[in-house]
């Protein structure tokens, strides 16, 4: 699949549900309410359009939610997309979780064949872990990343940077992940859904953290390409790597390769836009597949060149997306 633009989409985010068990304060407000659960695609017909992908060309696919995890029957569902991967229609079947169900599913996670995933945690301070996810647990998360690693899967932490929250433990964190031997990708607070706050207090721009953190580490471009939009940068002294997604500062949409499609079967170009394709009521439409595959087509075909995300003070209030994170899955 070759968009607008002449980029090669071959990656697909699916979020298989917009609720999560957290509350993290720049995703959601403390009163989030979620879809009513009749709006949300079955199993079935997530793998169904998954597989649409795959047959169009799509080799990574990537399970977000919400949190993916809080999903009923969600296992089911990996391990019927990881026998893409075993018969190589597919390179890699992969995850962002918050990590408070992980420890449950590792190890059939792996047996599915993921063989590495993405845990959202913005700080190591129990404190600020309650405070900031809300509703979160900081030492089951701990102990999940710990059997994680015992199944045998490759994390990367994900850390939104936030002014006056995390900015003193970017140090720490990288310390961390370096002696545990994960990787880390900062990440910029992106102006989506309402939350109970202003995302310009917030909002820390890592075109100058990455230039602190370059005086404290030995900070060289790293080889190491994942498919996703994560600039990474080995780390001399921890022999790990981190990596700076940067909206932003640095927007990296013209290498884009991704579309995203909602737990309730839209199709969203770009994560930064508004504009979707309605793949639900063409899957359960007369034609079904036939129908569905010529609506993926007709979607790429308007991917838009790249989003609009800007965060000022002016415009608090009024994010530049309406819709939360959590229903497009990031
Ligand atoms: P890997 O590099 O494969 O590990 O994944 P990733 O870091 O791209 O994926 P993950 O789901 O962990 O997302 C990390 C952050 O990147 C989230 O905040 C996403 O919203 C953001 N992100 C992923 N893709 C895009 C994109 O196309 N545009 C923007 N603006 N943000 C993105
Ligand atoms: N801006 C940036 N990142 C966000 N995430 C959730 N909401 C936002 C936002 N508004 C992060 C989560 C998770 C990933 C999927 O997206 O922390 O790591
Ligand atoms: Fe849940 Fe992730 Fe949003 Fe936190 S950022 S509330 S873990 S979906």
């Amino acid at each position: 699949m070759i968009d607008p633009f002449g980029r090669e989409i071959s990656y697909l985010r699916v979020s298989v549900t917009d609720r999560c068990d957290f509350r993290c304060k720049y995703c959601m407000s403390e009163n989030m309410t979620f879809l009513p659960k009749k709006d949300v695609l079955s199993l079935e017909e997530l793998e169904m359009v998954s597989a649409a992908f795959i047959r169009k060309g799509v080799r990574k696919i990537r399970i977000t939610g919400g949190e993916p995890l809080v999903r009923k029957g969600i296992m089911e569902l990996f391990r019927n997309l990881g026998l893409y991967i075993k018969s190589g229609e597919l390179d890699e079947l992969t995850l962002t979780t918050n990590g408070s169900q992980l420890g449950k599913y590792a190890g059939e996670l792996y047996d599915a064949g993921v063989r590495r995933l993405n845990v959202s945690l913005d700080t190591l301070n129990p404190y600020q872990f309650q405070d900031i996810t809300r509703w979160g647990n900081f030492e089951k998360v701990m102990a999940s990343i710990r059997s994680a690693k015992e199944a045998g899967l490759k994390i990367k932490i994900n850390t939104v940077a936030l002014k006056g929250f995390n900015d003193h433990e970017f140090n720490d964190l990288i310390q961390w992940v370096g002696d545990e031997g994960m990787d880390i990708t900062f990440i910029e607070t992106m102006p989506m859904g309402t939350i109970d706050g202003q995302r310009s207090d917030q909002y820390l721009p890592l075109s100058d953290v990455k230039k602190q953190l370059g005086e404290r580490w030995t900070l060289t471009p790293s080889a190491y390409r994942t498919g996703g939009p994560s600039d990474y940068f080995d780390v001399a002294e921890t022999g790990g790597r981190i990596g700076f997604i940067t909206p932003l500062t640095h927007n990296f949409c013209e290498s884009c390769n991704r579309v995203r499609l909602t737990c309730t079967g839209m199709l969203y170009m770009c994560l930064g836009q508004e504009d979707k394709a309605d793949l639900k009521t063409v899957l359960r439409g007369e034609n079904g597949l036939a129908a569905l595959d010529a609506a993926i087509d007709e979607a790429i075909g308007r991917k838009p060149k790249g989003h609009d995300f800007i965060i000022d003070r002016k415009s608090d209030g009024r994010p530049a997306v309406p819709r939360h994170m959590s229903v497009t899955g990031g």
